[in-house]
């Protein structure tokens, strides 16, 4: 969906408020770590990083005026434990060392239809590899949607990299919802899956 351009919504005002603009390695501590890719405006992170305030938060997304919006919340709510980058999932290697991460969410990312689209899917498996890589033994990936063909279809991409251990085809309502799912549960039913990475897998990469 095309998102509305925000006038002040620069790299130059994003990166003087903290936000991360250009690829660099970043150096977490030994807290634990959780990663949500394509955040869009930042509901769910933010709210998680308020209720977590010993864990660190990392939002990535790609555009520029969606980005803008999470970092309103993270000034609004004073979130030192949310960090923000304005940066494309491709290139989410170049941030983090291998093993440093305890949990990545992925919330209604774009479905892609088309196949010769699928391969910029967020759960295809060239980015399900980079997932394992940075994720520590026993993290986790979740996943959420409402479209249930990229539902399915995930399915069968993540667990050939991960150990499903939770899948809902109606899931409920929660604290913790996107911009997205508030829009779409009026809709339809909301589909999540929850896989663990397991270092026998791992080492089969
Ligand atoms: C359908 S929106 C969902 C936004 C949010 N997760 C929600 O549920 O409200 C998908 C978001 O993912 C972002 N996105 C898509 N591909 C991305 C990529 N390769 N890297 C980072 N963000 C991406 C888009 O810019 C958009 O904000």
């Amino acid at each position: 969906m095309r998102q509305k351009k925000v006038k002040y919504a620069t790299k130059e005002i994003l990166e003087s408020y903290g936000v991360i603009v250009e690829p660099k390695r970043l150096n977490l501590d030994e807290k634990r770590t959780y990663l949500e890719i394509g955040s869009g405006k930042g509901q769910f992170i933010t709210k998680l990083a308020e209720d977590n305030p010993n864990d660190i938060f990392i939002a990535i997304e790609v555009n520029i005026n969606v980005c803008f919006r999470i970092m309103e919340k993270k000034e609004a709510m004073k979130l030192d434990n949310l960090i923000i980058i304005l940066g494309d999932a491709s290139f989410i290697h170049l941030y983090f060392d291998l093993e440093s991460i305890d949990g990545i969410y992925l919330n209604f990312s774009d479905p892609w239809p088309k196949a010769k689209h699928h391969k910029r899917r967020l759960t295809y498996p060239t980015f399900l590899k980079t997932y394992v890589s940075l994720l520590k033994n026993n993290g986790f990936l979740q996943f959420r949607t409402d479209h249930q063909p990229l539902f399915q279809e995930s399915i069968e991409y993540i667990e050939n990299y991960f150990h499903i251990t939770e899948v809902e085809n109606n899931l409920s309502a929660s604290a913790y919802m996107t911009e997205y799912e508030i829009k779409k549960r009026a809709i339809g039913p909301i589909y999540q899956l929850i896989g663990k990475v397991e270092k026998h897998v791992k080492e089969g990469l």
